[in-house]
């Protein structure tokens, strides 16, 4: 069981108010808070072992690329990668998402398939658009009920020997759905397609094993578990890594270069080029240490329960209607008041201190599905606690009251 008390004071800006109350951070889902161990891993490379890495023979160089490749060798063991050079560091899902797009360029030809959920965030939608754009590939989307759960019949059906690479994010951001991606892995390779897991939303709740899985790749940001904005990871088979040309060109991603060929260098680095985010990799591993201190099973023991408290909490409010039903659904609830817009309860609770996120969630689809404009969204983490429950129910009854 998780000392909640114990877990908030880690994490310097729970006490912090906001608009003169108690600060009810619900929105998790966008970014998670971070603890002083994170904090105090960036201010400790700067102060001490600022260097770049990878270049130099002096100490400083080797103490930050040491830290680096620790870092990267953390993040293997987490999420069981074969090997640590098939773990690459990005700037975040975004960038991961589109490396492998890019990628995927010199491959499609015209009359290929993508497949591509329902359920997906825009930053999985619009990089496979453009490279149909570029290839002539053709996207097809995989289906989703009332209850926002992909259909898997549909999936099925679409599969061929067309399929060159399907895309689906293990956890949909908006409705919090656990997609059955074991069994999509299964079945994309069954076709011979490759298959990307989107696992922004899955990776502060539970730890993906990707040998497990068997995905080709799985890719995530940091910043959602613990760690610093502007870090993230792309995980590949070294059979794919190896078979992607690289995304960008610069310094570190090279073996040789003249003006007549350029070859590059071997994994990892290859897909690295240029000077990286490296205070954000160190602390990113801290992140990850962190978060498995605190432990999956704990988290999702105590998510479990915030999910099913906030679920009937809300409930009890007149007009108001839950989003994403699916049996199998993380610690999301999105939700709309009848006949008030999420934009107006949003804006008033927070002025009570509550952050939640409200609108289309980047992933317009899925409102256009439910023919809505946007919805509250109160997303939990393992460090929030009951009691913010009910100061968030009381604080919508109060705008529920002022608007109507
Ligand atoms: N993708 C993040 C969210 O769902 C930003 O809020």
């Amino acid at each position: 069981m998780l000392d909640i008390n114990k877990i908030r004071a880690d994490f310097p800006i729970l006490t912090q108010k906001v608009n003169g109350k108690p600060l009810v951070y619900f929105d998790n889902g966008a970014t998670s808070q971070k603890p002083q161990v994170v904090i105090d891993a960036i201010s400790k490379y700067y102060q001490e072992i600022n260097a770049n890495i990878h270049r130099g023979v002096h100490t400083l160089s080797q103490l930050a690329t040491d830290a680096y490749e620790t870092s990267r060798g953390k993040i293997q063991s987490h999420i069981n990668a074969k090997f640590a050079h098939e773990v690459l560091f990005t700037s975040g899902t975004t960038h991961g998402i589109n490396l492998v797009t890019n990628g995927f360029a010199a491959i499609l030809k015209p009359g290929d398939e993508i497949l591509v959920s329902a359920l997906e965030h825009h930053s999985n939608i619009v990089p496979w658009q453009m490279l149909c754009e570029k290839t002539g590939a053709v996207l097809r989307v995989i289906p989703m009920n009332q209850e926002g759960e992909l259909i898997m019949a549909e999936y099925d059906a679409l599969l061929s020997n067309k399929t060159k690479i399907v895309t689906v994010n293990h956890i949909s951001n908006a409705l919090g759905t656990v997609n059955p991606i074991k069994y999509m892995i299964d079945k994309a390779h069954e076709v011979g397609a490759a298959i990307l897991i989107d696992g922004a939303q899955a990776v502060p709740h539970l730890k993906p094993n990707v040998q497990e899985l068997d995905c080709d790749f799985y890719v995530f940001s940091g910043h959602k578990i613990c760690g610093p904005t502007g870090t993230g990871i792309l995980y590949g088979k070294e059979a794919w890594l190896n078979k992607l040309p690289p995304y960008q060109g610069g310094g570190e991603m090279i073996k040789e270069v003249s003006f007549e060929k350029t070859t590059y260098a071997e994994l990892p680095h290859k897909f690295e080029a240029g000077t990286p985010n490296i205070a954000g990799g160190i602390a990113l591993g801290t992140a990850i240490d962190y978060m498995n201190e605190v432990g999956f099973d704990n988290i999702q023991q105590q998510e479990k329960e915030l999910l099913h408290y906030g679920t009937k909490r809300l409930l009890e409010i007149e007009g108001l209607k839950i989003f994403g039903t699916a049996k199998e659904k993380t610690s999301v609830i999105s939700f709309n008041i009848e006949g008030i817009h999420p934009y107006d309860i949003g804006t008033i609770i927070d002025k009570l201190g509550i952050a939640v996120r409200t609108g289309h969630h980047c992933a317009q689809p899925i409102m256009t599905f439910f023919n809505i404009p946007g919805t509250i969204r109160a997303s939990f983490a393992f460090y929030n606690t009951k009691e913010e429950i009910d100061l968030m129910v009381a604080a919508v009854k109060k705008a529920q009251l002022m608007l109507s």
